[in-house]
């Protein structure tokens, strides 16, 4: 059988008037007025527990959108229980049949989930609705749909055989469990780490960060109308430590797809390090890190195009994209026409809730995110080697806002040059444009990480010099484009360095470290 390559989910534009923006208001109406009330599920059980938690909206922080009931150690053993208790029958279930469950959850998603999809994202996470389509409708629809196409074409590959000989390749699923572990800033993300593993057959206990779960919840609701069995995804609200040490130490743990902070990932390296003797098998360890993304200008560059590239680069759901432009070298020669640009469409730009659909900047995702934010613009501000040259205020009262905030330095190494800062605030080193190559190198050695990064210029020889000398500096490279936004089928996505193991989201690559191969030879 072979599952064919799908299209990407066309994007809805919610424009005014049409029935799919009256559809969104009055979801998001149906949800910001009632209170939820978010289990856990475990195997077949919804499980309510007497701890319950509330669930913000970042916009409007009094405002509480439900409860979610949070989980002890006791559920982490039961999570792990069961999805082990399913593994036998789910690993055996001919692949045709796993997939067809994720193409429904993918048409579910498409059609009477998307509202409710996007709704829970714009509430909880405060994307406004353009950023919560392209995010739980389109992406997630797409990693659900290509993945089955992926997978597909993984099962079909075989290797030669020869008179008398009959060899076989099974692609077999892990031998016990899959730990997700899952971000805050994109729901088809943290739908897709446990998805992605639980489609090549393996059992999942699927962990997602707090600002997420109300969303979490609507992408198990759909995984379950569509029919994936009890015990294959297991979703637990519990703490990230007292998780990871019963986890980690489980001789069934095989594997761990991660998005998140460089930090805990390597902390969670180091424990598997510690621990793998304890296992059954060596785990797989998949996981997408931090960035400090760059924008780079050749002096050929078109100043509109890079304008529009460091504005929507940089500010697009409030800069806590993983992808998110966060340091930007701007040419000499291009500064002025460049700068003007960016204050036109930066004054252009309006900052609030999700639901006035006009907003384009809404609130970071809660109160320690917009503090260490706050303090990097404070610390900016008092310091005489930088510049604010636009934005710099926050206002915590309401909702967590922080205005685009863009600093300008002649210390290409200063520290917002440097560090992630999982917010908008761009930082912008003017460099002498006959000093092309040096900045190229600069670029390459400012940062830790290689997640995405992106070259504007007219020059093709630029181009290539860029090409070269930042081969390694990001995984994901765009040309005359910002560096975020990238498409399940088109940029498979990941980075290197400390961005993580580039396992690139949403391609065979991906799928890859979720099988554990048998090969059969049999002889006539
Ligand atoms: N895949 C997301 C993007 O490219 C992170 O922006």
């Amino acid at each position: 059988f072979n599952v064919p390559k799908p299209q990407n989910e066309p994007i809805n534009s919610y424009a005014p008037n049409t029935p799919q923006r009256e559809a969104l208001k009055a979801k998001l109406a149906e949800m910001r007025n009632s209170v939820a009330d978010v289990p856990m599920y475990i195997g077949s059980k919804e499980v309510r527990t007497n701890k319950k938690l509330p669930l913000t909206c970042p916009h409007d922080h009094q405002h509480i959108l439900g409860y979610y009931h949070e989980g002890d150690e006791s559920h982490v053993h039961q999570a792990i229980a069961t999805s082990l208790a399913a593994r036998e029958q789910w690993a055996n279930l001919p692949w045709e049949n796993r997939v067809a469950i994720f193409l429904k959850a993918a048409d579910l998603s498409a059609t009477k989930y998307r509202m409710e999809l996007n709704a829970s994202t714009m509430l909880g996470q405060s994307k406004n609705a353009y950023q919560a389509e392209i995010d739980s409708a389109c992406e997630w629809i797409d990693f659900l749909r290509f993945n089955a196409h992926f997978a597909s074409q993984i099962y079909a590959q075989q290797p030669e055989s020869s008179d008398g000989v009959w060899n076989r390749l099974e692609h077999r699923p892990l031998e016990g469990f899959v730990f997700a572990v899952t971000p805050f800033n994109f729901t088809a993300i943290a739908g897709n780490l446990p998805a992605s593993a639980a489609l090549m057959g393996n059992v999942v206990v699927w962990k997602p960060s707090p600002q997420q779960i109300y969303s979490a919840n609507v992408l198990m609701k759909v995984l379950k109308e569509a029919g994936l069995p009890d015990g294959v995804i297991n979703l637990i609200y519990t703490d990230g430590p007292m998780t990871g040490d019963i986890v980690f130490k489980h001789p069934q743990f095989a594997g761990v797809h991660f998005t998140g902070s460089t930090k805990v990932f390597q902390h969670i390296w180091k424990t598997i390090g510690e621990n793998i003797h304890l296992y059954k098998t060596y785990p797989r360890i998949v996981g997408e890190t931090g960035g400090k993304d760059f924008i780079i200008a050749h002096k050929s560059a078109d100043p509109k195009a890079l304008a529009v590239g460091l504005v929507r680069g940089a500010f697009e759901y409030q800069g806590q994209k993983c992808s998110a432009a966060s340091r930007a070298y701007i040419p000499s020669n291009l500064w002025k026409e460049t700068s003007e640009y960016v204050t036109q469409f930066l004054n252009e730009i309006k900052m609030g809730g999700t639901e006035d659909f006009s907003n384009f900047v809404n609130a970071v995702i809660d109160e320690k995110a917009f503090d260490k934010i706050a303090n990097y613009i404070q610390q900016a501000k008092a310091s005489d080697k930088v510049e604010i040259f636009a934005g710099g205020n926050f206002d915590k009262s309401k909702g967590y806002f922080i205005e685009p905030t863009i600093i300008l330095t002649q210390d290409p190494r200063y520290t917002t040059m440097c560090e992630e800062i999982f917010g908008p605030v761009l930082t912008i080193y003017v460099y002498d444009e006959d000093k092309y190559e040096e900045t190229l190198e600069l670029v390459d050695s400012t940062s830790e990480y290689a997640l995405t990064g992106a070259v504007f210029s007219q020059d093709r020889y630029a181009l290539e010099i860029a090409n070269k000398k930042l081969v390694n500096a990001a995984g994901n490279f765009y040309i005359n484009d910002k560096p975020t936004g990238a498409v399940v089928g088109q940029q498979p996505f990941g980075g290197a360095r400390a961005s993580g193991t580039n396992d690139k989201a949403g391609s065979m690559l991906n799928l890859l470290r979720w099988v554990s191969p048998r090969t059969i030879k049999e002889t006539f």
